[in-house]
């Protein structure tokens, strides 16, 4: 089975556009579980431009299915990830004011840093997944880091899938199956929407996890947040 978990920076960034509190970000995450997510993910970053720090608390309250906290590993994030002990912490490697994650780490260059930080993450019984791109070597890396978990960074898939999609896949599906022979779980995530999830999917033996935020939100402009999970969903059965 392949868990849905609804990255939910969307709503933040709508509500903090006015500086009040709608939409209300905490009851729509629960709402997203209620809607049938199987999971609720947040990517606060240093500039809190969509999740602010103190969301993390107030969502993490009222999680009834998995937790995921994404981000990249500096102090601050690290004491926020540990105070609120969700399931898993997705670590990945963006610079400060990158607008949206857009590659994978460097598990061999960044390996005593990531060792360090997934053995205290693990101390606290999180779970760590590193985000990486579909590379043997970077997934080899995470493995001998530490980490339980591998995120695929999805978006060049999303990007050739319209001009081929056979090709489009191919790293990722070679990159599953070494993948589970080291025994590292898979989730993957960014730019998957309603073309391109159920072909990922199809072809990804052993995913465990998709995260998915900005076009499942901007899907439920129009269908709706209820229909809209519930159309991702579909794709992944
Ligand atoms: N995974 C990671 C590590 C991300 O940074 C993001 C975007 O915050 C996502 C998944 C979700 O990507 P998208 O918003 O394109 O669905």
């Amino acid at each position: 089975m392949t868990k849905l978990s609804v990255n939910v920076n969307k709503i933040a960034w709508l509500r903090n556009a006015r500086g009040g509190n709608l939409p209300n970000l905490v009851k729509m995450s629960q709402d997203c579980e209620i809607f049938g997510a199987q999971g609720i993910t947040v990517h606060p970053r240093p500039d809190e431009r969509h999740i602010k720090y103190a969301d993390v608390p107030l969502i993490k309250e009222i999680v009834t299915t998995e937790y995921n906290i994404e981000g990249y590993p500096n102090p601050d994030f690290m004491k926020l990830v540990i105070e609120n002990q969700p399931d898993q912490c997705t670590l990945v490697p963006d610079p400060p004011n990158v607008l949206t994650s857009n590659t994978g780490w460097d598990t061999i260059k960044n390996e005593s840093l990531l060792k360090d930080i997934i053995s205290e993450l693990q101390s606290h019984n999180i779970r760590v997944s590193l985000f990486v791109n579909p590379e043997q070597k970077m997934i080899e890396g995470a493995k001998r880091v530490g980490a339980e978990r591998i995120e695929l960074y999805t978006g060049d898939y999303a990007n050739q899938f319209h001009s081929n999609k056979e090709q489009a896949i191919a790293p990722f599906i070679t990159s599953a199956n070494f993948a589970n022979n080291i025994e590292i779980g898979i989730n993957a995530g960014h730019d998957l929407n309603l073309d391109n999830l159920k072909y990922f999917k199809e072809n990804i033996n052993g995913l465990l996890e998709v995260s998915i935020g900005h076009a499942l939100i901007s899907d439920a402009l129009y269908f709706g947040l209820r229909n809209t999970i519930q159309m991702y969903l579909q794709q992944l059965v």
